[in-house]
């Protein structure tokens, strides 16, 4: 590592043709030596919890914040007032056309903080307590923990998860819709833990039930750029569904960004444009003008760094797959079809429903399936975006754990 903290590896400078950007240069001393949550909690464990890559974010980016920072502009943004919209939101939509052939009139497209404040800003707008909510478990805890503390009913459609994939009952869950009315679907494509991609079949089904049962879409879209046998669908592109759907989207994950705090939504009903204007204008904060910089220079000149580090966890999600097959035969996994997070069923290790503990004594911090809800008990969350050699180090550590042969 360089004495002054520095990633040791000039990404402008590539020494491996095979590994342009130097995600295989990765190294311990210099994760230990960051400030980030991930690995400043407990550096002497080995970190694979929260979702944070352990690669530098693109130098597009970092080059676009020094430069703004060089030119000492850090006064009020021009971004219009009293609404304003900083530039990502053009930038999204062009971006939503070239990579997604998704046609997004610019104009519906608003700013947040991050992509939890506009999910919950949309609850706010377009339900009451008490209104149910549809959503699929196991799920990222901050959706469910969401609807817990905004009073909302959470009406679970549960994944079954077997060798073939991961597969949602959705003819029960139009069963239920009956019985128990709801609001919205709050959807998390591509899924999270579980790393499922809603097929085009998937989300054409699933609009057809918001048109059945009326409900208002949230899509939680922050892994769509993380995609690997195919590329991520909006569902706002499915025919009919744009009208009553929102669409939240960032560059954190799939740049490495989540510390800058910016994320987009696409909102297809009038309504609720109109009603986010009625809310008093400091409500929803403002857009810090370094996060907007970033995110515009991830999504305008992000392309090639994003194909190699989405090709680089391509790599590392099969390889950890094969190992964990090897070396773990009691623990089921098939590698997420999106995301770069691993889901680790360990109801066979015996180990109990807490297969995280056995993680940590072995050295290794990886995420509490509880915290997903009950259907995560006895599973853990391995994050998986990091070097070829670090995941290695994870299933030694996952064996000395939950394998056949642990102490
Ligand atoms: C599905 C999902 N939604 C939202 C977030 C968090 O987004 P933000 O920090 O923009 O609220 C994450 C972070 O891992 C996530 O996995």
């Amino acid at each position: 590592m360089a004495i002054d903290g520095s990633h040791p590896h000039d990404p402008q400078d590539p020494q491996d043709p095979h590994d342009p950007y130097g995600f295989d240069t990765v190294d311990l001393s210099w994760l230990r030596a960051k400030a980030g949550v991930k690995w400043h909690q407990d550096p002497e464990l080995l970190n694979a919890w929260v979702a944070d890559m352990d690669f530098p974010p693109p130098a597009v980016v970092l080059d676009a914040l020094q430069a703004r920072v060089a030119r000492a502009d850090l006064g009020y943004a021009d971004w219009g007032y009293p609404h304003p919209q900083t530039p990502a939101c053009q930038v999204f939509a062009d971006r939503a056309a070239r990579r997604y052939q998704w046609h997004v009139d610019p104009a519906e497209v608003r700013d947040f903080c991050d992509v939890m404040q506009g999910v919950q800003v949309m609850l706010h707008l377009a339900t009451a307590p008490g209104d149910g909510v549809v959503l699929h478990t196991p799920s990222y805890p901050p959706l469910w923990q969401t609807l817990q503390a905004m009073g909302r009913r959470q009406i679970d459609v549960p994944a079954r998860v077997d060798a073939a994939g991961v597969h949602f009952d959705y003819d029960e869950l139009e069963r239920r819709l009956t019985s128990e009315p709801a609001k919205v679907l709050l959807l998390c494509h591509p899924h999270n833990p579980t790393g499922h991609r809603f097929a085009v079949e998937e989300l054409v089904r699933l609009v057809a039930i918001a048109e059945r049962f009326d409900l208002l879409i949230v899509s939680d879209e922050i892994h769509a750029d993380l995609t690997y046998d195919a590329m991520h669908v909006p569902i706002a592109s499915i025919a009919g569904a744009a009208a009553r759907t929102v669409s939240m989207h960032s560059p954190s994950k799939a740049f490495n960004l989540a510390g800058m705090r910016h994320a987009v939504a696409h909102i297809g009903p009038a309504r609720l444009r109109d009603a986010l204007l009625d809310l008093p204008d400091h409500f929803v904060g403002a857009i810090n003008l370094l996060a907007a910089e970033a995110t515009v220079a991830a999504w305008e000149h992000g392309d090639d760094w994003l194909d190699s580090v989405v090709a680089h966890l391509d790599r590392v999600r099969l390889r950890f797959a094969d190992l964990v097959a090897t070396r773990l035969p009691e623990v089921k996994h098939r590698p997420p079809a999106a995301t770069y997070v691993a889901w680790l069923d360990c109801r066979d290790t015996g180990l109990g429903d807490e297969p995280f503990l056995a993680c940590r004594a072995a050295g290794l911090k990886v995420s509490d399936g509880n915290d997903f809800g009950p259907s995560g008990a006895g599973h853990v969350r391995v994050n998986l975006a990091t070097s070829t050699a670090i995941m290695e180090l994870i299933v030694d550590r996952l064996a000395s754990a939950l394998g056949p042969d642990r102490a």
